[in-house]
């Protein structure tokens, strides 16, 4: 999305994908100050953003997944919060789809996108979206804040309080504790009344776990004290099988990712044996961006922010992502 005439608009920075490297995924991002400043189209909304979080995506776009060669060069970021045209303080809604066609829930459009995807993300002095996918920032949350919630913490929001149908008193198990969707599935299920149990592979992010308000924490694969009504499930590979005996029968594992590789053994007797539930879950939809906000507002839950970098250091959030550092979220302060 380019301005109507980039010679006479100013230029603003933005952090580009220029180039694939599954190994190296750093080295295919590019931060310049030569990006026109956009004009929205029709029914789009132009928005400063002020903050931008860092999520694994962006990781795995640097990695050519989700995004193809001719795409590129590509703003990336998906999570941001800022101020609109009007002067509105907003949280931008990432998933780019059209909410009928998903029978009201824009994720279930299949041509569906996330910001990043299809569409310049984030990372960049301004964005232009859909109007619809913004929605107001509540003033009890700072920028900062805000810019963490549309993606790692919407998508805990639905894990635990749509699809793992848990309840208060229940106990719930979250794999890879020091992930931003992991932190976000602590924090939640503590404020909801669960009991909350975690893995992680150090003992320092074991240690922050319960910090955070886990109840007790595991190395990975560590035999529990009892088994769990639902696992929420984000590493994969590494954990899989572990989340297969942690769950009680006719409990559910939740699935967001797998970002320590794919295809496990799926174990298909012990999920049928044990009448197991294994549930997808994807982002969320405006409506629980909205309710997630409120969530937050009303009782003081905030996102553990592990650092806070300008934009113009985004490498090196990206770089600590790579190198699995990080205790929580990574925002850029535009
Ligand atoms: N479906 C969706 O809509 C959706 C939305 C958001 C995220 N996701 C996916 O969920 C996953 C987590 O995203 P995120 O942004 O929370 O990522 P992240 O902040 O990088 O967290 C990943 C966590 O996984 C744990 N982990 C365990 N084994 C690992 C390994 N071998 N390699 C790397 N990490 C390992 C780590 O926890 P410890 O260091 O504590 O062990 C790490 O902190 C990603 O795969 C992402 O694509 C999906």
């Amino acid at each position: 999305m380019v301005g109507k005439d980039p010679d006479t608009m100013a230029h603003v920075l933005a952090v580009r994908a220029i180039s694939f490297d599954a190994a190296e995924p750093v080295r295919g991002l590019q931060v310049a100050d030569d990006a026109p400043t956009p004009e929205p189209p029709a029914g789009w909304k132009r928005v400063r953003i002020r903050a931008a979080a860092l999520n694994r995506h962006d990781i795995f776009s640097l990695q050519g997944v989700g995004l193809r060669a001719e795409e590129l060069p590509r703003v990336l970021g998906c999570d941001g919060a800022g101020v609109d045209d009007e002067g509105n303080d907003v949280v931008v809604h990432a998933v780019l789809g059209d909410a009928e066609i998903g029978r009201g829930d824009a994720v279930n459009d299949p041509r569906r996108s996330l910001l990043s995807e299809r569409y310049d993300g984030t990372f960049a002095e301004y964005l232009v979206v859909p109007a619809a996918n913004v929605v107001a920032k509540p003033a009890e949350l700072t920028f900062e804040e805000a810019a963490c919630l549309p993606t790692a913490w919407l998508t805990a929001f639905r894990m635990l309080f749509k699809n793992s149908a848990t309840r208060p008193g229940d106990t719930v198990l979250v794999q890879g504790a020091g992930g931003g969707v992991s932190t976000a599935a602590i924090t939640l299920a503590r404020a909801a009344g669960l009991r909350v149990w975690a893995t992680s592979r150090t003992p320092e992010k074991r240690a922050r776990a319960i910090e955070l308000g886990a109840h007790a924490a595991f190395e990975p694969g560590a035999r529990l004290p009892e088994r769990v009504d639902a696992v929420l499930e984000s590493v994969g590979q590494s954990t899989w099988a572990h989340s297969l005996r942690a769950v009680r029968p006719g409990g559910v594992i939740v699935v967001c990712g797998a970002t320590s590789g794919d295809a496990p053994s799926a174990e298909l007797a012990r999920v049928f044996y044990q009448q197991l539930r294994v549930v997808g879950s994807t982002m969320g939809s405006r409506q629980e961006l909205l309710q997630l906000l409120s969530f937050c507002a009303l009782t003081g839950v905030r996102p553990a922010i592990d650092r806070v970098l300008p934009l113009t250091e985004a490498a090196d959030g990206f770089a600590a992502m790579w190198r699995g550092e990080l205790f929580g979220k990574v925002v850029f302060a535009v």
